[in-house]
């Protein structure tokens, strides 16, 4: 909780876990997000190629594999911001495959980008604040005329956005601009801002690139954290198999847009064909130029 306003932040907290719990409870037998056969192509090159999974309610997924192997274009796909050519998406039992990409947010999905766009000129709080935009009352027209409805609404965002602060240990860094921060630390901020929006679906695109082991530690309890206390469900991409070992309770292996394998983080680091996939790229990477 935080100092400025623990009442407040408490009330919010208490709230906000009751509807993510009412909300997030999974109906029987629907996945959290299922893609069934989800092909992508850009001219002639085949990126994605006939994909499929499903991702159990409150579980975290990894989907693993080489550079290019069309990891960033799934995620892509699934929030909307590409527009697969054949397959289908499913949000707890719902096609989304015609939902603008502002729309998913409505439809309980967030998501984290590789290299993370803040708002470098405004403060880490105002970021974090931007998470919420999507499922507070009102349009910009109330906002701006400030109705005591949407300050109301303002302040317990700014409250709640405090305590996602605290929660990842950056509560010291709210009021500082987003500039002056690490990459890191860039990487923390975006992830506060994707729980602002409530989400039930949670995608990460590569959230420990660039973090120190310090910061690697510490996302890693955050992510247990919140995964227990509100319920989501977590997809996340990731090189760092140690991370990858820690959170997930299974993963998918990709390579050159296709499904390779899926099973648990321990069986994917044995399989023939995914030290192939990785050794692969390695002995092209170290030929000499
Ligand atoms: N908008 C696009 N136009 C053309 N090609 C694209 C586009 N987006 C992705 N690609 C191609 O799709 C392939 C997969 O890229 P993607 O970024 O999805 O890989 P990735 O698995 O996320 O890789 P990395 O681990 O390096 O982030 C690459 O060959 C990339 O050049
Ligand atoms: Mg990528």
């Amino acid at each position: 909780m935080t100092a400025e306003t623990p009442d407040l932040a408490r009330e919010v907290h208490d709230a906000r876990w009751s509807e993510m719990t009412e909300d997030a409870r999974p109906v029987a037998g629907v996945p959290a997000l299922r893609v069934d056969d989800v092909t992508l192509r850009f001219g002639g090159i085949r990126v994605l190629d006939g994909v499929s999974f499903d991702v159990a309610p409150r579980t975290v997924f990894g989907l693993v594999g080489p550079n290019g192997a069309g990891k960033t274009s799934l995620f892509n796909c699934i929030s909307g911001h590409y527009r697969p050519n054949s397959g289908s998406i499913l949000l707890e039992g719902v096609e989304t495959l015609r939902a603008p990409a502002w729309r998913m947010a409505r439809l309980g999905l967030a998501r984290t980008f590789q290299h993370p766009a803040l708002q470098l000129g405004e403060t880490v709080l105002e970021n974090v604040l931007l998470g919420a935009h999507s499922r507070l009352p009102g349009g910009p027209l109330a906002w701006s005329l400030r109705l005591p409805s949407t300050s109301k609404a303002e302040r317990a965002s700014r409250a709640e956005a405090l305590e996602l602060l605290e929660r990842t240990g950056l509560r010291w860094a709210a009021h500082a601009r987003a500039g002056e921060l690490s990459h890191g630390l860039h990487k923390a901020v975006e992830l506060c801002r994707a729980l602002m929006s409530h989400p039930r679906l949670l995608l990460l695109d590569e959230p420990a690139a660039g973090l120190s082991h310090g910061e690697v530690d510490r996302f890693v309890e955050t992510v247990a954290t919140v995964r227990a206390d509100l319920g989501l469900t977590i997809v996340v991409v990731e090189h760092h198999m140690g991370l990858i070992s820690a959170i997930t309770d299974r993963v998918m292996v990709l390579d050159h847009g296709a499904k390779l394998m899926e099973g648990t983080a321990a069986q994917a680091q044995v399989d023939p064909r995914v030290v192939e996939a990785y050794l692969g790229r390695e002995a092209v990477e170290d030929e000499p130029a």
